[in-house]
């Protein structure tokens, strides 16, 4: 789908290069057009290179070209018509003004007239602007006629004052642009705990036993969850991953902390994704002291094993969807098939760690899926992003039906 994005002079400019990246995750082909007063704030060449695409700035070509051509003049018609929705981010007090009288000075508010896609305005400015008659006459007309405002959030202004009328967050708008869009919100209904990235147990005070899970799996399945519709909750060991917007982000760092926070949440949710690489043993004692070293002697270190989240949910669940983890490096198909039963999961996403492309700490992963129901759905290479949408297509499907 293509859309365009509209951004106008305010202090949240910089925020319309944050929003262009996300959109471009929904595969969305943006032309971005650009006020002037938005080009005092920040520059149409970072636009055009996270697009690719030559940035709309002008109605009649090049400032200093002042003899207009045809093929720029009737440029806006051309997009009108070729676009399926219209977002401006951030939208001032001005635009809104000029959208709502139907003024068409420029690129931007021609385009506004000439297009019949939706349009969504996500307003930022002063919070004295925003709730002025004026302005909130004007979203009044806006919304009226079909406009989808995503209001301003209240917040620290870069003016100074403290207020409504902060740019709502990129995910707000981006939520707002997918839903108009009807891009897919199939997960509307549904709470999905998922855990993500490695636990560590310790020795003593500045050592640790941990693996190399970078969390990137986890977070991707967050992510994408998040993306439709579903409310999300996050049990995280430490990795240097930022964390989700608009996820309930709980950190832990040993497996016992994770247990104790899954276990807390996990009657509210409707599906469990395990994608956490849980250590399997941890150190019997440890030490309240730095262990110091001894010349010529062998330390041995006694491991017990952590208790088994996954299989402990198995045994407690009810209606929810249990979805488990296996990194292999041999026996991947054997040892998947294996965990399905003894841990009672509905499903063991199984990766061989080996393979190029798959595992720790890469984008991409190559994965199958075992079911219950003796299916086995064998993915290609994809990034970590693809394999969760196919992981929660399928815990969707084996979600009981409740209609
Ligand atoms: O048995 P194994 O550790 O290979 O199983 C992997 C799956 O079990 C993953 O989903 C992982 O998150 C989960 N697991 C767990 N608690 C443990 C060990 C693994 O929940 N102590």
């Amino acid at each position: 789908m293509r859309i365009a994005l509209g951004v106008t002079g305010g202090v949240a400019a910089y925020k319309a290069a944050e929003l262009t990246r996300r959109l471009q995750q929904e595969k969305l082909d943006i032309q971005v057009i650009m006020t002037r007063s938005a080009r005092e704030f920040i520059t149409p060449l970072t636009f055009a290179a996270l697009t690719g695409q030559k940035v709309i700035t002008e109605m009649f070509g090049k400032e200093s070209n002042a003899t207009p051509n045809v093929e720029s003049a009737i440029e806006h018609i051309a997009v009108a018509q070729r676009i399926d929705l219209l977002v401006v981010a951030p939208a001032t007090a001005d635009i809104l003004a000029k959208f709502a009288q139907g003024i068409a000075d420029d690129f931007l508010t021609t385009l506004y007239l000439a297009t019949k896609a939706p349009v969504v305005v996500a307003p930022a400015m002063n919070v004295n602007m925003w709730e002025n008659a004026a302005t909130q006459n004007n979203i009044a007309t806006l919304k009226s006629r079909g406009v989808h405002v995503v209001d301003p959030d209240e917040g620290y202004l870069a003016c100074g004052m403290t207020g409504s009328g902060r740019l709502a967050g990129i995910e707000t708008i981006a939520k707002e642009v997918c839903k108009v869009l009807g891009l897919r919100h199939d997960l509307e209904n549904e709470t999905i705990l998922i855990t993500a990235g490695p636990t560590c147990e310790d020795l003593d005070p500045v050592r640790y036993l941990t693996n190399r899970s970078s969390g990137k799996m986890g977070y991707a399945l967050a992510t994408a969850a998040q993306r439709r519709g579903a409310k999300v909750i996050l049990v995280s060991g430490p990795t240097d991953l930022q964390t989700p917007e608009g996820v309930d982000w709980i950190p832990v760092r040993t497996t016992k902390q994770m247990r104790e926070a899954v276990l807390e949440r996990a009657k509210e949710s409707t599906i469990i994704i395990k994608a956490a690489a849980v250590a399997d043993y941890r150190p019997v004692a440890q030490s309240q002291q730095k262990i110091k070293r001894s010349t010529g002697e062998h330390l041995v270190l006694e491991l017990e094993p952590t208790p088994d989240i996954l299989a402990e949910l198995g045994r407690t669940k009810s209606s929810q969807v249990l979805i488990g983890f296996a990194a292999e490096t041999e026996n991947v198909a054997a040892s998947a098939r294996k965990k399905l039963t003894t841990k009672n999961a509905d499903m063991i996403v199984a990766n061989d760690v080996t393979q190029a492309g798959a595992g720790f700490d890469t984008d991409t992963n190559v994965v199958t899926l075992y079911l219950r129901d003796h299916r086995e759905i064998a993915l290609p290479k994809m990034t970590k992003f693809q394999v969760a949408d196919k992981i929660l297509d399928q815990a969707l499907e084996l979600r009981p039906q409740t209609k």
